[in-house]
């Protein structure tokens, strides 16, 4: 039997997740944010490990090396725990028993993602934690990310990489954010998720990319409707049962 996974993979704000959670919901079954667990465990870093670019220069430097090394971050996660739980039909993170899925869209976290997320050992244990999460799930997951098709379910039987201009993208964040979309925020933005797309796109370990046999859509033109509906046709086809 193949496994009940529609990965969803795409750059910064392209709606991934909300269209993840919409098909999640209209499938009845659950839907995983990966880019949450690797949000989680960068809170993680920030609160409770020295943060090695404000070290002072007086601190050790095998001290500030080792300030985000791979072992100690995947043992901050081991150990707080940063985890996922199934709260309705969605994963949650949690980070030592607490509910962080607004803690860890903070600017200051979203800054410093990207970085945590290139470290080898750290995509490994968030790895881990996702396939256990769609094990144990008996309807199935949407689960959306960066490397989803490409790397954790590259045997789902559906994939999707979802795309935008950066301009659009841009557009949905601030709104999303409830921030004023004046062309200066706009390009400040645009910047800014520019700069993401290139550090996530261009790393040595699961780059964002799209998957060979992905279903390519641009919703540049589509409303939040529309490619929910898309995605629920593709998925209605793959999986008839
Ligand atoms: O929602 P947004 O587009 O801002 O990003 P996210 O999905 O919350 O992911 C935050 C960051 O986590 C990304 O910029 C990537 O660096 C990383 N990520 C990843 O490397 N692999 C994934 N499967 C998901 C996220």
């Amino acid at each position: 039997m193949s496994i009940r996974v529609i990965a969803i993979d795409g750059p910064a704000a392209s709606g991934k997740s909300s269209t993840a959670a919409a098909v999640a919901r209209r499938l009845g079954w659950a839907h995983l944010d990966s880019g949450a667990l690797y949000r989680a465990i960068t809170l993680a870093a920030l609160d409770n490990v020295r943060d090695p670019l404000k070290d002072d220069l007086t601190v050790a430097a095998d001290e500030r090396r080792e300030a985000w090394s791979p072992q100690r971050l995947v043992a901050l996660a081991e150990d707080l725990p940063v985890r996922l739980v199934l709260v309705g039909d969605a994963f949650r993170p949690e980070v030592a028993g607490v509910d962080v899925e607004n803690a860890i869209r903070s600017p200051r976290v979203t800054a410093r993602v990207s970085e945590i997320a290139a470290i080898p050992e750290v995509r490994h244990w968030v790895n881990v934690q996702q396939r256990e999460a769609v094990m144990t799930h008996p309807q199935g997951v949407v689960v959306d990310g960066r490397d989803i098709g490409t790397v954790v379910f590259p045997d789902a039987p559906l994939k999707v990489f979802l795309t935008a201009t950066p301009d659009e993208r841009a557009r949905r964040r601030l709104a999303q954010r409830g921030d004023r979309v004046d062309p200066a925020e706009l390009q400040r933005e645009s910047d800014a998720l520019g700069a993401r797309d290139l550090a996530d796109a261009t790393r040595r370990v699961a780059p964002l990319r799209s998957a060979a046999d992905a279903v390519l859509l641009d919703t540049t033109q589509l409303s939040m409707e529309e490619q929910v509906a898309r995605v629920v046709t593709l998925a209605r086809q793959r999986f008839p049962h």
